[in-house]
């Protein structure tokens, strides 16, 4: 964000608000009561019959049961092949579908929406297209032959049933149609059920921790943290159906530094002809601006502590590291070797050189001046935007600390 951060932050926003709505109202249906459509996209995103060999689907690298990301942290993913692998962290699909479309506000130069990191394609369908056809991914050779493995798999009768007895006729129709019953089991609720402990909060329904009510004060305020001008928390309404996305969508390079785990460093040539000087451009690759290198979308923070590795190469074991490094940044000295993964840094006292220096934001983050209480009492609060919360389950996990705390001493 480089002319007029909260502005363009606000506008973001303001945009970013507005479209979440209609998404809001069509992902609000009962996971058991699938439309035709939703349960033929399901059947797709968990088959694994539709890579090329078979064996992988959106949801080998998107896990149901990991928040739709992956947990292998390797820390980016492989594909069907399992000795290739692409360059970033496999994001969490929860709460993508609420992604305005990419476009740039108000200045020139400052882009925000879009889905992947880069932002390159404006929808959920559009999107849905391409890990069918990429060689690090589901590596199928052409559209064609997705839409063949369909037309041979199990479930053909129900998807000719949604989308009519001739589809398979039309091969490009039919991939249109996959993608689309994909994009529409993405926007169930499913995806974005909004029930953390911060959603019950905003509607008055649970009490934060004193040390997640300090991490919230310091996380929104702009003179501490000053996490919420980009990762925002609050809703024009609330409890009143507009839910914060813990993003504005937006796009900024926050310096982070090369992981030396990121196994893309080593793929053949024909996939990374830079080996080892191999450097994410970031936004620039789809906005072919050199101001916007290293540029990356800001992630919602919506499940962000079960969501390890973080950044857009999995940088991040913990989310302590991560606020450590916002808090630190320009703080402590250069790591010998920029090369240095992040528990040799800690241990050095160090961070290693920006992936990206030209463009780094040193505006809005990189010393902050927080106390280790601080960083403690952040990394508490983002704890409350794991979905699942109840009652029932805090009081319990509490019983549990407080039984456990006594044996420790
Ligand atoms: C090999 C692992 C892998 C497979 C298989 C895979 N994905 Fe992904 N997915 C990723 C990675 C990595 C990214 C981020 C890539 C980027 O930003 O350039 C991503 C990004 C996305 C995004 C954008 C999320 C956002 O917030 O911007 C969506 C949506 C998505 N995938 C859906 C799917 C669907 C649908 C399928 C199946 C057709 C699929 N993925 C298969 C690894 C995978
Ligand atoms: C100027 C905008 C901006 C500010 C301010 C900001 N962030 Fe971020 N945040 C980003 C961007 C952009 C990324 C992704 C960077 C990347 O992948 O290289 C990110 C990534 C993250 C991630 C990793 C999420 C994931 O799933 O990988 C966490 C956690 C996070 N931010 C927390 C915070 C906290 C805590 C603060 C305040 C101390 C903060 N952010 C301040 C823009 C911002």
């Amino acid at each position: 964000m480089k002319f007029s951060p909260t502005l363009l932050a606000c506008a973001a926003a303001a945009a970013a608000l507005l479209v979440a709505q209609p998404a809001a109202s069509a992902g609000a249906k009962p996971d058991s009561l699938l439309s035709p459509e939703e349960a033929v996209g399901r059947n797709l995103f968990f088959d694994k019959s539709l890579s090329e060999p078979a064996g992988q689907s959106c949801g080998s690298c998107h896990e149901a049961s990991a928040t739709f990301q992956d947990p292998r942290s390797t820390p980016t993913s492989h594909g069907v092949n399992p000795k290739l692998f692409g360059p970033r962290n496999t994001p969490s699909l929860k709460y993508a579908a609420f992604a305005p479309r990419f476009q740039s506000s108000l200045a020139e130069g400052s882009y925000f929406g879009g889905l992947f990191r880069d932002g390159r394609v404006d929808t959920l369908e559009q999107q849905a297209k391409q890990p069918f056809v990429n060689p690090l991914e589901m590596a199928n050779p052409d559209s064609d032959s997705v839409v063949s493995k369909v037309a041979h798999g199990e479930y053909a009768d129900q998807f000719k049933a949604v989308f009519g007895d001739d589809i398979f006729q039309h091969p490009n129709k039919a991939f249109n149609a996959i993608a689309g019953a994909i994009a529409s089991f993405e926007r169930t609720r499913l995806f974005s059920p909004f029930d953390s402990k911060y959603d019950a909060w905003q509607q008055g329904k649970a009490t934060l921790t004193d040390s997640e009510q300090r991490g919230m004060d310091a996380f929104n305020d702009p003179a501490r943290g000053n996490c919420a001008s980009c990762h925002l928390t609050a809703s024009p309404t609330h409890g009143g159906g507009l839910h914060p996305m813990m993003t504005d969508f937006g796009y900024d390079n926050a310096g982070v530094p090369r992981n030396p785990a990121n196994r893309y460093y080593k793929m053949a040539p024909q996939y990374n002809p830079d080996g080892r000087a191999y450097t994410d451009l970031g936004l620039e690759n789809h906005v072919l601006d050199p101001h916007s290198r290293g540029q990356f979308k800001a992630p919602s923070l919506r499940n962000v502590a079960v969501t390890g590795p973080y950044m857009h190469n999995g940088y991040f074991q913990t989310l302590r590291a991560v606020v450590d490094f916002y808090n630190t940044r320009d703080a402590k000295p250069a790591c010998a070797n920029m090369f240095t993964s992040e528990a040799d840094a800690e241990a050095q006292g160090c961070w290693p050189a920006p992936e990206q220096p030209e463009t780094m934001n040193v505006r809005d983050m990189g010393n902050l001046h927080l106390s280790d209480q601080d960083v403690d009492d952040i990394v508490a609060f983002m704890g409350t935007f794991t979905d699942g919360w109840t009652p029932e389950a805090e009081a319990k996990a509490a019983a549990a600390a407080k039984a456990a705390a006594p044996a420790k001493r």
